[in-house]
């Protein structure tokens, strides 16, 4: 069953603003990894990797319904030549923004009695909390870390050994 041209309208946004996501996160992984710390680069290149596959499941499931896709324009990616918490911190600030634009996907849903759409969107809205909870760590241990370069360095090991999910 089609899903209201509205909801349609923000899976769309919803799909541009993954891959929009994904192209951050690798402008974000390129920078890190001419900063010397490949392991966070590699964090990123995976970061990066789980916006495209989820911008594919975005796009599926809306096919699925049988919905049409158009994908938007992809904004070039911020300028990332600030700190290394800088530069988490611009993820974080990318995760808060996906956040909010599934729960406006979410109340859509409920407004159009969309329940086929809700779980699809629920699932999303979980792993949300749990991206921006492991990226906040991140944060907080990069302040704590300051410029202690052994530190940063034990950090980028740690983070160098995120393993891939499988989606
Ligand atoms: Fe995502
Ligand atoms: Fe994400």
């Amino acid at each position: 069953m089609k899903m209201t041209q509205e909801l349609a309208d923000l899976f769309n946004d919803q799909i541009t603003m993954e891959l929009t996501s994904s192209v951050a996160y690798l402008q974000m992984a390129a920078h890190l990894e001419n900063e010397g710390l490949s392991g966070m680069g590699t964090w990123m290149r995976i970061q990066s990797d789980e916006e495209h596959a989820h911008a594919l499941r975005f796009l599926q499931f809306t096919l699925d319904r049988g919905n049409d896709v158009m994908i938007g324009a992809i904004d070039a990616p911020p300028r990332s030549n600030g700190s290394i918490a800088d530069v988490f911190d611009a993820a974080l600030a990318q995760e808060q923004k996906v956040t909010a634009s599934i729960s406006s996907m979410y109340a859509a849903a409920q407004a159009s009695a969309d329940v086929l759409a809700l779980p699809f969107l629920q699932e999303f809205l979980t792993e949300q909390v749990e991206e921006e909870a492991a990226v906040g760590e991140i944060i907080d241990r990069l302040r704590l870390a300051g410029d202690d370069g052994p530190t940063l360095l034990q950090m980028d090991r740690e983070l160098g050994a995120r393993i891939p999910e499988e989606e």
